[in-house]
Parts: C-alpha cells; sequence; structure tokens
C-alpha cells in the first residue's frame, strides 16, 4: 500500500490507508486512546480501539508519546455530525487504527509544537528552529511563502520577464548599510563583498538587452536588526528597460491586487487603484514617508497599499552630515530638477517610489540613470573623487557608454510582503531560518570563531 498525506483522506471514506507522521496530541478515554497524526499537509485524528489491533501495535499505542514518528494502517471514517470539526481541513473524518508502528522515537521536547509556539521563548524557538518549524503556523507561513513566491514568479514569467541568478561573490554596491566582507584565499589582501542589492547587475542586463529581468533574490546588510529587517533577507527585485514610472507601479500594482485575490480573499484591499502620495504629502500629512492608511488597525483582514512618490535625490547623512543618496546613487532625477542638481542638491526630486503596506515599507525602486556624464555628476555631487569614482563605479560609467536603454525597476521586501499577508508580527516568523535579534544563528552557532588553519587560508590574522 502506498503512503498518502493526511488531508488525501477526506475523500477515501471506507478505505484502508496508510498514513506516516509524528504524533501531534494523545488524549485517553478509558482504553480508547485518541491522538492526532501530524505530517506535512495538516493534521488527522486517530482512534485507537484495543480490539481492533494486534497485540503488537495495542503495544505500540500504549506507549507511543507526543512527537513519535509513527506509520498507521487504518481505516477512514465519516465522523457523525457532531464531531465535525469545521476548522480542519481533514475535521470531517477520522482513522480508526488497525495497525500502527513506530518507525522513531522522540526524547521529551524542549517545548510543545502543537500549539502557536510564539509562548516560548525565542532564543529556545531559534536553537530547536526545525522542531519549531513543526507547528502548524510555522509550516503555513512556509508553504504560504512559496506560494507567493511561485505566483509572483509566474505572474511576471507571463508578462515576458526573464529569471536571472546574479553572484553573490561580488564587489560592493551602494544601499546605505554597512557590507559583508568575503576573504579571498587566492588574492591576498583582496575580499569580495556580498551584494546588498542586485543593483548594478541587473542595470548591467539592461545594457545586455535582457529588457525585463526578475530575481527572488538574497541581500545583505550589515545593519542593525528590527522586526522588519534580518541581515540576510529576501528580495522579489526586478527591472525592465524602455520603461517608466507609470509603467512599474502599474505593473507591481496589478500583480499585488491579483495576488491578494487569488491566494488571500478573505482580505480587503482598502483603496484600488493604490493611493498616491507625494514624499513632501507624506511628511506634512503623517510625519513619515511610511504612512499606515488602515481605518481599523485591529481588523486583521485589512490591507492599506499606498505609493510614496517624488521621494529627494539626497540628505544629510545623520553621523558624517554628508550628502547621500536617499534612495541610491543610480536613481534618476527628475528632467525639471536637472538644474538645481549642483546649486541645491537637496532640493532635488529623485523619480523615486516606495510601495507601503500597513505602514511598512515593503518596496523600493526608481527609474535609472542610463547617461554617464548624469552618472558621474551624481557620483560628484556625492563627494567621490575621481580616482574613488573610477575603482568604484569605472565599470559601470564604462557600460553607460554601450548605448544602453533606459530603464528602471524596484525591488519588493519579500519577507515583509510575506509577514504582514500572514499576519505576522516578526519577518523572523516567514522564514525558515533567521538570525536572533542580535544577528546570531543560535541553531548553527553562528557567528563562530575559526581554527587558525582557516584564517590562515584565508589571509587573516586577527587584532
Ligand atoms: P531598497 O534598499 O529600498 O531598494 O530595498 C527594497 C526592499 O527590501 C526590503 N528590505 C529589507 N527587508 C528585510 N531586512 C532588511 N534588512 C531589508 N532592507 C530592505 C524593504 C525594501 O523596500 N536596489 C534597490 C531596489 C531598486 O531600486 O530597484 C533596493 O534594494 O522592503
Amino acid at each position: 500500500m502506498n503512503r498518502i498525506f493526511s488531508t488525501e483522506t477526506v475523500n477515501k471514506v471506507g478505505e484502508e490507508v496508510l498514513l506516516k507522521g509524528w504524533i501531534n496530541a494523545r488524549r485517553d478515554m478509558g482504553k480508547i486512546a485518541f491522538f492526532d497524526l501530524r505530517d506535512k499537509d495538516g493534521i488527522l485524528q486517530v482512534v485507537g480501539v484495543p480490539s481492533e489491533l494486534d497485540e503488537k501495535s495495542n503495544e505500540e499505542l500504549k506507549k507511543i508519546r507526543l512527537e513519535d514518528l509513527i506509520e498507521l494502517r487504518g481505516v477512514v471514517q465519516a465522523r457523525g455530525a457532531k464531531q465535525i470539526n469545521p476548522d480542519m481541513p481533514t475535521g470531517t473524518v477520522e482513522i480508526l487504527a488497525k495497525e500502527i508502528k513506530v518507525i522513531n522515537e522522540t526524547v521529551a521536547l524542549p517545548f510543545e509544537v502543537s500549539g502557536d509556539t510564539r509562548e516560548f521563548s525565542e532564543p529556545l524557538r531559534m536553537k530547536y528552529r526545525y522542531l519549531d518549524l513543526r507547528s502548524e503556523r510555522m509550516k503555513k507561513n512556509l508553504v504560504n511563502r512559496h506560494k507567493i513566491n511561485l505566483f509572483l514568479r509566474n505572474y511576471f514569467s507571463g508578462k515576458g520577464f526573464t529569471e536571472i541568478e546574479t553572484p553573490y561573490l561580488t564587489k560592493g554596491t551602494p544601499e546605505g548599510a554597512r557590507e559583508f566582507l568575503v576573504p579571498s584565499r587566492l588574492f591576498k589582501g583582496e575580499f569580495y563583498v556580498l551584494p546588498q542589492s542586485p543593483q548594478q547587475f541587473k542595470q548591467l542586463l539592461m545594457v545586455a538587452g535582457l529588457e525585463r529581468y526578475f530575481q527572488i533574490v538574497r541581500c545583505f546588510r550589515d545593519e542593525d536588526q528590527r522586526g522588519d529587517r534580518q541581515p540576510e533577507f529576501t528580495q522579489f527585485d526586478l527591472e525592465m528597460s524602455f520603461t517608466d514610472q507609470e509603467e512599474v507601479l502599474n505593473l507591481m500594482e496589478e500583480a499585488m491586487i491579483k495576488l491578494v485575490e487569488e491566494q488571500y480573499g478573505e482580505k480587503n484591499i482598502m483603496q484600488k487603484p493604490f493611493p498616491r502620495l507625494t514624499y513632501k504629502e507624506a511628511m506634512e500629512k503623517y510625519g513619515n514617508d511610511k504612512p499606515d492608511l488602515r481605518k481599523d488597525k485591529n481588523d486583521k483582514n485589512e490591507l492599506a497599499f499606498a505609493w510614496v512618490i517624488d521621494f529627494p535625490m539626497f540628505e544629510k547623512s545623520e553621523e558624517e552630515q554628508k550628502l547621500v543618496a536617499v534612495h541610491h546613487p543610480f536613481t534618476r532625477p527628475q528632467d525639471e530638477d536637472l538644474e538645481i542638481l549642483e546649486k541645491d542638491p537637496l532640493k532635488a526630486r529623485a523619480i523615486a517610489y516606495d510601495l507601503v503596506l500597513n505602514g511598512f515599507e515593503i518596496g523600493g525602486g526608481s527609474m535609472r540613470i542610463h547617461e554617464r556624464d548624469l552618472q558621474n555628476k551624481i557620483f560628484e555631487i556625492l563627494g567621490l573623487s575621481k580616482e574613488e569614482i573610477e575603482s568604484r563605479f569605472g565599470h559601470i560609467l564604462e557600460a553607460f557608454t554601450f548605448s544602453p536603454p533606459p530603464h528602471g525597476g524596484l525591488a519588493l521586501g519579500l519577507d515583509r510582503l510575506v509577514m504582514l499577508l500572514q499576519g505576522e508580527e516578526n519577518i523572523r516568523e516567514v522564514m525558515a531560518f533567521p538570525k536572533t535579534s542580535d544577528a546570531r544563528d543560535l541553531m548553527m552557532g553562528a557567528p563562530s570563531t575559526l581554527p587558525s588553519k582557516s584564517l590562515d587560508e584565508a589571509n587573516i590574522k586577527l587584532k
């Protein structure tokens, strides 16, 4: 007999089936034992009646404990009207056990996984993440994340976009955060840098003539952690040629609406088309650039999307009071502000936009510069010397001499989008193996010290 999954039982009333899974709960009522079997798809109620089982199975039934892994042969029975549980996908049936075999026993778990594990301490959940992920809620978060990925992948493929992978071992790309460095073994004293985003690569793909690119891509930023920030996170990254802001916004907006309609039918998008506010309006009216436009913040089904547009090109950095790009230095200034770029850079506006959802920035993008001279001028305004421009950005300036098309794009913070759609309050809840709030991986024990042999090979001497 082939093993089937728990949710397949609902169409097999009267049939004998073979199931495998973990014991999620157990209730003994006299001699009869009820237990829940959990597999990747769900939870299924099983009834163990001694007279229905052989001697060996009766022995197993007596000793099985929470989270033991078992194999079960049994008959699918329809539940009586009163016993039907509409909240469970398998709530119309139960299994009358005929044979029970323990595949693998467990020692006692450090915390219970049959309910909502958020009641346990986070370090404990993180150390035993593989157990935390046994819980229904966490599993659902990962499965639905996969479905969101799949939706976006199919949607944009259908619009003529090509999914292309770009390198993780590369050179720094400025997105405003500190970077993770990877020492080169072969080139003493030289380093790769993990990308904060594939920004330059996707622009170079436009120079290459790919025209429509997307990627579900890991990004790395060595910055302070928050509930909506991780040192490595995932973007749904997109770029297109011969486009304008209107087209990028409409395309992404349509994708978001379709995604919600198809996969989150219970949720309501507050306003369609999404409201658009200029950065100035948002700051004046709400005091921040990611306003929460929900009417009732306690209603978990409200989704208030909004676009914030017309961001400034530059701002003064808090630490050094130096001019820095608000989005990134590849962002295109608005035509009418080209004149004031040098005279009054803080007043110049960019063709840059953010997608906001319920008070979170879930995406950001811009039209780009594709003219060598203008790009060079932006680097100069940012205070880079000729030498710095050449060593850090010579490659992209040179690429812009080979007939690059006008282009622009956007990147969604996928973790944040999934968090909000799943009704979670922290992106850690929708990542399989996130870092703690102080950027540690408690399960693997990273970061960690290295044996001196490894350091030697990487040409590293510790201070
Ligand atoms: P930006 O830096 O705005 O743009 O990033 C895009 C989106 O990524 C998400 N995000 C994060 N999510 C989790 N943890 C983090 N540390 C983190 N940092 C950012 C946010 C954000 O809106 N290359 C440009 C995109 C472009 O111009 O096309 C970029 O990376 O949701």
